[in-house]
């Protein structure tokens, strides 16, 4: 007789891990360090600063600036630091990612990083605001529709 192997049966219901969407007061906290982050910024070229905060579902805060280069387009930005720098520490399972620049609109992540955030965190919550305390919060589903991934290779 075949041997049932100890792993869940495939009709069971798969219980999710208990999970709440991140609170107000958690956004805020990850907003005041991707701001405390952004004094750390090397944005000599650009001046252009800018922090984020990216969040575990269990509560770990990993923090980037964005890190400019002569040659220009060696540029990281914040949200591409705070994922490389997460992922490298071993942490997974993102929920949110905080971002804070100063300009006339919210700072949302660039083209590429949607494209890392999308590979690397999955639909999680982007919290954008600025130095005079305006903020939006979007899934970053609504900031890439369609995206590619490696579900088409
Ligand atoms: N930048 C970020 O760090 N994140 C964004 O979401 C937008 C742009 C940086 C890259 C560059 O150092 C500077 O802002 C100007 O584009």
């Amino acid at each position: 007789m075949k041997k049932r192997s100890a792993r869940r049966p495939s009709k069971a219901p798969r219980r999710k891990p208990a999970h709440r969407a991140p609170t107000r007061s958690m956004l805020e906290a990850m907003a005041a360090l991707a701001r405390e982050a952004r004094e750390r910024a090397q944005a000599h070229y650009s001046g252009f600063q800018v922090g984020a905060a990216l969040k575990t579902r269990t509560g770990e805060i990993v923090t980037g600036c964005n890190i400019e280069n002569a040659s220009y387009g060696l540029t990281m930005c914040a949200e591409r630091v705070a994922v490389f720098k997460a992922v490298s520490e071993g942490l997974a399972d993102f929920d949110a990612i905080a971002v804070v620049a100063d300009s006339k609109r919210l700072t949302p992540p660039c083209g590429p990083c949607r494209q890392i955030l999308w590979e690397y965190c999955g639909d999680l919550l982007v919290h954008m605001s600025d130095l005079r305390g305006r903020t939006k919060s979007l899934r970053l589903s609504q900031l890439l529709p369609m995206p590619f991934d490696g579900g088409h290779l």
